[in-house]
């Protein structure tokens, strides 16, 4: 039985239990009924065309915990019947109207088929993804936060949710002090208009060189050139001119750059909020926090926030001995601002997981300060990631993104051109391996759960014959051409309950069925491997169908049944693509 029964049937029980209004508390009974449901999963019962799906009532009993439940509630309705017979509610289902009621559903809403529930509540949410830190290099963590905040961004948009996608760029720190001294000591001025960003990486790590030998076990403080960084960057916050001249300068070269890398990405913003816009906000904060009694000095005149944190988490510290602001701080006041400027009902920051003790006490001290989304569990509002190992390229460890980009449209270009098959035009060729290579790399980094470690494989990312980027790619571009060169026209009159006679298109529908719970089951774990493995899944299925199933030289009815079929794989496999922030490629 597919889930999209159960999902049916959760919703009439459900709907005769709690009003449509209290959506959290439905959505929660509903994933407690799922579990009570327990049936074959798709296409392990050879009878499961015509099974029914029983469910106890004792186990109803349980699971409704003394709500009161109107079984009359359980109606027949086209594809199926739904009956009390003795203990238990009976569901029976016609596999012919299933067939025809999924593609049905997935030839009227197109786009939107899986997306949108109708009696969602909308909400207005903020995602605070990439924020990048722009006087050091482009890291890993923040790649799998741009691929994973944008796919967020874009399950909530399918979703019908208004959704805030803010990039809070890492603009303010000491790492500028540094960043200064270390371009004073080492820049070369002919490097620095070739390649700014590498230049920048260059000298910052030859400067954090110097501190290191020069304090070796001890800890930065002990470092002369680390102080003179500091002392720099004091100049900095105080105003200073030239100082400020310089960091101008490293921001505008590095936002030119990381513009260019968005936009191979696919990813956008609604708001680019950068840190140093909170820099001179730390009285206020202070005083919100010196008002709702939560604000304490030590006895060096550091400001922190006595929480009882366990030792793991540290102390919260909101003001250093000479005033200057903290990341810390400037989170408080970004956030404070943004709740003024848009009342969220949920807020998501997507930040490695070393940030973990970070964002339990921005939260913590938030929730203090009352606002209202920081009531919610941390998971919920820290959505954390693991590291990605070994991504390495020709020039070596990987650093740039940049450079992974490059070296994979590179791949892509010599595969393509090796097959024998292609039908990619030599003037398309650059396009395509682009698409295939971001599709590639950002599948590869969402393929399984989020907060797991992963190794970077060039060999897996670029498998045109299972799970990757371009097996999917590949599977979408073999429909639009086996669509487009059939001969055969789809319309709506379509009898399709042909299709339950053969197992593997019939496996398709009972997948294809499914894409909603899916979509739902990812959006509110916000874990979009969900999305990624069944996608892969589908491939796979429609791969089989494609080979035993030809529509070419069938009778017409037949023929038009399965193309229907075909039809609708096609659009569930773009809405994927879509969600996953991909353009599906029509020819390659
Ligand atoms: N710029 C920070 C870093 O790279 C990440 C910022 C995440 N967002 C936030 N609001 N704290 O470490």
């Amino acid at each position: 039985m597919s889930s999209f029964y159960k999902r049916i049937i959760a919703k009439k029980i459900l709907s005769g239990l709690v009003n449509s209004q209290r959506a959290a508390d439905t959505q929660q009974l509903e994933r407690r009924l799922r579990r009570i449901i327990r049936v074959p999963p798709v296409r392990k019962d050879p009878n499961e065309r015509n099974s029914q799906l029983v469910i106890e009532l004792s186990a109803l009993k349980e699971y409704l915990n003394g709500k009161s439940f109107d079984i009359n509630q359980l109606q027949t309705k086209g594809d199926m019947t739904v009956q009390l017979e003795q203990d238990a509610v009976h569901i029976k289902t016609d596999p012919g109207q299933f067939i025809k009621k999924v593609l049905e559903d997935i030839r009227s809403e197109k786009s939107s088929y899986g997306h949108i529930e109708p009696d969602d509540v909308k909400t207005r949410v903020c995602v605070d993804y990439s924020s990048p830190n722009i006087a050091k290099p482009f890291h890993v963590g923040h790649m799998r936060s741009t691929i994973i905040g944008n796919i967020i961004c874009n399950m909530y948009e399918a979703a019908g949710h208004d959704v805030k996608r803010i990039n809070f760029i890492g603009d303010w720190g000491t790492q500028f002090g540094l960043l200064s001294l270390g371009l004073a000591k080492y820049s070369d001025t002919e490097q620095l208009k070739l390649d700014p960003l590498y230049e920048f990486f260059r000298v910052y790590v030859k400067i954090n060189q110097d501190v290191k030998s020069e304090c070796g076990k001890e800890s930065e403080s002990t470092s002369p050139t680390y102080q003179e960084g500091l002392a720099l960057f004091a100049k900095l916050e105080q105003g200073d001119e030239s100082m400020l001249q310089i960091w101008k300068m490293v921001k505008e070269l590095s936002v030119v750059h990381l513009d260019k890398m968005y936009e191979r990405l696919g990813v956008h913003f609604t708001h680019v909020m950068p840190e140093s816009n909170y820099k001179d906000r730390t009285e206020e904060v202070l005083q919100r926090l010196s008002q709702a009694n939560l604000l304490q000095y030590s006895s060096d005149g550091v400001g922190y926030v006595p929480l009882d944190f366990p030792d793991s988490v540290g102390q919260a510290t909101v003001v250093k001995s000479d005033g200057s602001s903290l990341y810390l701080t400037r989170d408080i006041a970004s956030a404070l601002d943004r709740q003024e400027k848009f009342a969220f009902d949920r807020v998501h920051y997507v930040v490695e997981q070393g940030q973990r003790s970070h964002f339990v006490k921005l939260v913590s001290i938030l929730h203090r300060l009352g606002v209202p989304w920081a009531n919610r569990p941390i998971d919920d509002i820290h959505i954390r990631f693991g590291r990605v190992k070994g991504m390495s390229t020709r020039q070596g460890n990987a650093v740039f993104l940049r450079d992974v980009l490059d070296e994979a449209k590179s791949r892509v270009i010599k595969s393509i051109t090796s097959r024998s098959t292609s039908r990619v035009s030599q003037e398309s060729l650059e396009d395509v391996a682009d698409i295939l290579g971001v599709t590639a790399i950002i599948l590869q980094d969402v393929k399984a759960n989020r907060v797991s470690d992963y190794t970077f494989s060039w060999e897996q990312m670029l498998n045109f014959k299972s799970d990757s980027g371009v097996f999917v790619q590949y599977c979408h571009s073999r429909l639009c051409s086996m669509l487009s060169g059939c001969g055969v026209e789809v319309t709506d009159d379509i009898d399709v309950s042909c299709v339950a006679h053969d197992d593997d298109l019939y496996g398709v529908v009972l997948h294809l069925a499914r894409y909603p719970d899916i979509f739902q089951d990812s959006l509110t774990t916000l874990e979009p491997h969900i999305i990624v493995q069944y996608l892969f899944r589908l491939c796979h299925l429609v791969n089989v169908a494609y080979a035993f199933c030809p529509v070419k030289g069938q009778p017409i009815d037949i023929a038009q049944a399965r193309l229907m079929v075909f039809v609708c794989a096609r659009q569930v496999l773009g809405n994927c693509l879509r969600v996953l922030g991909q353009t599906p490629v029509e020819k390659m």
